[in-house]
């Protein structure tokens, strides 16, 4: 820490380093004006800036300024593209300089356990390498601008229902492998000013109050050198939160907590070593904030808005075009139905809701095209049926050559605190397309939503286009993809099941009273419907483009390594059509182990590239595999652990589809030491020659003082080991002590052990 810092805090007296511990107001970290030291601002976050009004009332946190609404984080994952993401950072960074903010609390990295989270718009992947992968590349964009950024919420914040109080109860494994992960990376790979806690608790410690996550995981094992700061009103403990590494209180509290912490430090409950840590982070924070927020500059909200809807342009994800009905072509008559047509809905609720200055909708980006006309069919607010509307939308498809039917969530089926009950459409919707596809067989449904919905109308239109909530550029953005002008070329975030029951949290989400367990353990979204063989609606990673693309032959150029080398991998892609456009190659890796006893998914996804191919052009993509892509987390160990043994490296289409891949053989360096007890089973002592040496004799002595004398014509010279392998495989160590009718001692079951654990 910088001696400067250092000494100033020798300075303060103990009621200013506690009063710096929480914000001043909803915003601003507290100002200490005798030191010089400054406050700085933060706003919302994350699809754009939600800076409150300056004019506004202290307590109207909701007027916020106009300002430009970027794609969804939703979107954002699923344009599987950290250069698109980081742009969206990067200008995001520039609009909270221009506006004097010093921190976006964003990016929102918790994992879509389930389809119904309130916040599955704001959040990016069921998968924690493309989740963490997409909150890097955001970070790096801010950062890159001179602003901090936010981490939230941390950790197991994956449903809205009781948030502040749920407790996730997640085994070790599955707390490193799906749910710290995604932060892991980020904070890695990114290294956020700040990192938010969450509101609930995990594993019976409220997170502002979880020292082994804030400080061991967060601070110690990944390195994270910036503050922790509370999600507004995550606080219950302050005591406890201080000692447990949360720096800072958000909001303020006005004080609520000061005495007691006063009080803690006087009567030595709380060592005020604790507090000058929080402080001299937060100092470090506030002073490189404050350096870098310009004030008042000018920001283009315009130019601006047009990279919003560039970037809009890349999330687009088609999930079906039979028939080449998209692109539509200029020639054919179309009717646009569907409320969301006429009013988007581009994005979610919650402290997330931008102030848009600017939305478009696709009505409007095709107001001079006289070949499309508009029937209203349902209402973009509500699920009501108007008989008169519905009736007029089928009636005017009959005569058309094409209907683009626009539909959606209303803002009321999603949102943050609350989560969905169904994964439905509003039922009108659903009734019209079908009622639509009697009249029309050329029908296209564009879809306006922050999670997955049921489609039971899919098989029956011709193509999906899946827009989530593409942020004010939204209009825009859909009018061109569906003419062809934009060739969409996102791919799915998450797995879009059949039915809402098949998804692997359904019996568990959202918990009994305040326990939430996480039964299904590692087995999230595609890791489980793979390894069930699950029929879906869409798998992750789907995406469909205007052009065709193959690929060519795989390289990974060594088929051995131990795991602190690295494997490179390259293959070709081609674009084989007319049409320019972008392919995402998608990488797994799957553990083709035979003799496992570790459960694992059936593939993982481990890298992915976006790449542009105009017509005919070929590119080499190249990824580089180190540990991580194999290794999964060893509760036994403490550690991540490649277990020796063939892994299919995967090109993939989606999580379900592999196009070609490449078995390279993995050896961990250090490879882990058995520890051996009394219950050791015969079956795992032999895998290992050496251990297989020394327990060999133990284990023939059993065989001809017990097994052996079971058949009548035993004698010595007639014992063979391995006509009693079979009968062996599930003995332990002590069984053959307790059936030995003790020509087994103890003592002699004890040296075995020692000797096995050498
Ligand atoms: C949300 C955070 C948000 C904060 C400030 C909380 O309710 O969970 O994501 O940053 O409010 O608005």
């Amino acid at each position: 820490m910088d001696p400067k810092i250092k000494s100033l805090v020798k300075k303060m007296t103990l009621e200013e380093k506690v009063s710096l511990c929480s914000g001043s107001d909803f915003w601003h970290t507290q100002e200490i004006k005798r030191l010089d030291i400054p406050s700085v601002m933060m706003s919302d976050g994350p699809n754009g800036l939600r800076k409150q009004d300056p004019d506004a009332d202290v307590r109207a946190t909701s007027k916020s300024i106009k300002a430009v609404c970027f794609p969804a984080g939703v979107n954002l994952a699923a344009s599987f593209d950290t250069d698109t993401v980081f742009r969206v950072g990067e200008m995001i960074g520039e609009e909270c300089r221009a506006e004097g903010v010093a921190t976006i609390l964003a990016p929102g990295n918790n994992i879509k356990r389930s389809p119904l989270c309130g916040r599955n718009f704001e959040y990016y992947s069921e998968d924690p390498y493309l989740a963490g992968k997409t909150a890097a590349a955001y970070i790096n964009g801010v950062q890159s601008k001179g602003v901090g950024t936010s981490l939230k919420h941390f950790c197991g914040n994956n449903q809205e229902y009781r948030r502040n109080c749920y407790d996730s109860r997640i085994d070790e494994r599955t707390l490193r492998e799906i749910y710290l992960k995604g932060f892991e990376i980020a904070v890695k790979e990114s290294k956020p000013w700040t990192v938010m806690c969450a509101y609930n608790l995990v594993n019976g410690i409220q997170m502002s109050e979880n020292k082994r996550l804030l400080t061991d995981i967060l601070r110690n094992e990944w390195g994270f050198e910036g503050i922790v700061m509370s999600d507004w009103g995550a606080v219950r403990d302050r005591v406890k939160g201080i000692a447990a590494g949360l720096d800072l209180e958000m909001p303020g509290s006005k004080g609520a907590y000061d005495s007691l912490v006063i009080e803690a430090v006087k009567n030595g409950e709380l060592p005020e070593e604790d507090i000058d840590r929080c402080v001299e982070r937060i100092l470090d924070y506030v002073f490189k904030a404050a350096d870098d927020a310009g004030q008042n500059r000018e920001w283009d909200r315009e130019k601006d808005h047009l990279v919003a809807r560039d970037i809009a342009g890349e999330c687009i994800v088609l999930l079906k075009n039979e028939n080449r009905a998209l692109p539509v072509k200029s020639d054919e008559f179309t009717l646009f139905v569907g409320g969301f047509a006429k009013t988007p809905r581009f994005q979610g609720g919650g402290s997330s809701h931008v102030n848009s200055a600017n939305t478009d909708s696709v009505l409007a980006a095709v107001q001079y095209n006289s070949k499309v006309i508009y029937e209203e069919g349902f209402s973009a607010f509500d699920d009501m049926y108007d008989e008169r509307k519905f009736y007029r939308a089928v009636e005017a498809s009959r005569d058309v050559d094409k209907v683009v039917v626009f539909a959606g969530l209303p803002d009321s089926y999603e949102s943050e605190g609350y989560d969905r009950d169904h994964m439905n459409l509003p039922q009108v919707q659903n009734d019209l397309i079908d009622a639509i596809t009697k009249v029309n067989p050329h029908v296209i449904v564009v879809l306006e939503n922050g999670a997955p919905v049921t489609m039971p109308w899919v098989d029956k239109v011709e193509a999906v286009m899946e827009t989530y909530l593409c942020g004010e550029g939204a209009g825009t953005a859909t009018a061109l993809a569906l003419s062809g002008k934009i060739n969409p070329s996102g791919r799915l975030p998450e797995t879009f099941p059949l039915r809402l029951e098949d998804n692997p949290s359904y019996i568990d989400f959202s918990g009994d009273s305040n326990t939430v367990e996480y039964r299904e353990g590692i087995f999230v979204g595609y890791r489980y419907y793979s390894k069930r063989k699950m029929d879906v609606l869409f798998p992750f990673g789907h995406g469909l483009s205007y052009s065709t693309f193959s690929y060519g032959m795989m390289n990974c150029d060594t088929d051995k390594m131990k795991d602190d080398e690295t494997v490179e991998v390259t293959i070709d892609v081609i674009n084989e059509s007319e049409i320019p456009g972008k392919e995402v190659v998608q990488l797994y890796v799957e553990a083709d182990i035979p003799e496992t006893n570790v459960r694992r998914a059936v593939r993982e996804l481990k890298g992915f590239k976006k790449v542009y191919l105009e017509p005919h052009e070929r590119k080499t993509v190249e990824f580089i595999l180190d540990k991580s892509a194999f290794a999964y987390y060893d509760p036994e160990i403490s550690d991540w652990y490649v277990e020796p043994g063939d892994y299919k490296v995967e090109i993939c289409s989606n999580a379900q589809t592999v196009i070609t891949y490449k078995t390279v053989t993995v050896v961990p360096k250090k490879p882990k030491k058995p520890v051996y007890s009394e219950n050791s089973l015969y079956v795992d002592i032999i895998k290992n020659p050496k251990a297989a040496k020394i327990a060999r004799p133990y284990f023939e002595k059993y065989v001809k003082e017990c097994l052996a004398t079971r058949t009548d014509d035993r004698t010595d010279d007639n014992i063979n080991m391995a006509d009693h392998e079979v009968e062996l495989v599930d003995t332990a160590i002590r069984n053959a002590l307790n059936m030995s009718y003790g020509s087994i001692t103890y003592d002699e079951m004890q040296e075995l052990i020692d000797k096995l654990n050498g």
